[in-house]
């Protein structure tokens, strides 16, 4: 008996620091929701695109529908020299470089994806972009800007004879500077090497390694990012034909001369 009123106070005593728990958790939400209840997400934080390629740059900007969002203008920028924002979109605002390069998917004022495809990439483009959304909460004037999708870049690969070193084999590729990239060298698919070569130049950088080519192993040059295989490339010369070959070859040679002298002391055997 006395075991089962410990346990009713207990079970009142948790129900009720709940109760106050929830109601201090909700009045938070409450005010906080005014201000915060919308919210910009720039997810994956790393783009890596194919140079000359067309990049997507993610945001999204969500909210509850109960809020009463109005009048959302998305803008895109990164940051320039001087910390200031500098314009890649809308089009009246943006450097002239971003001029015609910039495509938004937002299919409406209220739709949720806010995302932004560059066109045709070049290395100069390799920025940390943010997006920024300005609109009216109630009649208040607020602005949310998300953290940012930074934009990698890389080039084809090249792979084969070094003209110079005949029996030397390269790979190389240029990348947009980040240590995140990697070029390795498997033989027979076993790996062997990465790059270590790094040449900068003010846009890019170049990752390439060499090395000695033998006959009959299958080579394949990848690059990587992080844990993402982005290219990959094989080159395989097949091996020399036997020396056997080459012995029957040769014996071959006496024998179809005998053959042939034969034939001729035949044919003059018959006039
Ligand atoms: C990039 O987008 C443009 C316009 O939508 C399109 O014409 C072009 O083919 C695309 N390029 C690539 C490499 O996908
Ligand atoms: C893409 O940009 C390069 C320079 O970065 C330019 O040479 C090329 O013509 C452009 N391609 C297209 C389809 O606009
Ligand atoms: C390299 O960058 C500089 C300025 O940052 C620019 O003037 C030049 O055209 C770029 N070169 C290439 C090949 O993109
Ligand atoms: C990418 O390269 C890094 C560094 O060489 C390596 O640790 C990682 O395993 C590679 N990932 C793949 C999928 O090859």
């Amino acid at each position: 008996m006395r075991r089962q009123e410990d346990m009713s106070v207990c079970h009142g005593c948790v129900f009720s620091t709940r109760n106050s728990m929830w109601l201090s958790v909700s009045v938070l939400v409450l005010l906080l929701q005014e201000t915060s209840g919308q919210i910009v997400t720039q997810t994956p934080s790393t783009v890596v695109s194919k140079l000359n390629g067309n990049a997507t740059l993610s945001c999204r900007f969500s909210h509850t529908p109960d809020q009463e969002v109005k009048g959302v203008i998305l803008y895109w920028y990164r940051r320039g020299p001087k910390n200031q924002d500098e314009y890649a979109y809308p089009t009246s605002h943006a450097l002239p470089e971003y001029q015609n390069r910039v495509q938004t998917i937002e299919r409406s004022k209220t739709a949720e994806d806010k995302s932004m495809v560059l066109l045709n990439v070049s290395w100069t483009d390799c920025h940390r972009y943010h997006c920024l959304l300005s609109y009216d909460i109630g009649k208040k004037p607020e602005r949310k800007r998300g953290s940012g999708v930074l934009l990698q870049l890389y080039d084809s690969m090249t792979f084969g004879r070094v003209p110079e070193m005949g029996s030397s084999l390269r790979c190389s590729v240029r990348v947009s500077p980040d240590p995140g990239f990697r070029l390795s060298m498997f033989q027979n698919g076993e790996y062997v090497h990465t790059a270590y070569t790094v040449t900068p130049s003010p846009n890019y950088s170049t990752l390439s390694l060499i090395l000695p080519i033998l006959d009959g192993v299958r080579y394949e040059c990848r690059l990587n990012h992080s844990s993402d295989v982005l290219l990959r490339e094989a080159y395989y010369i097949p091996e020399l034909p036997e020396p056997v070959f080459l012995y029957v070859a040769i014996l071959l040679v006496p024998f179809i001369v005998c053959v042939i002298f034969l034939t001729v002391l035949l044919i003059q055997s018959r006039h």
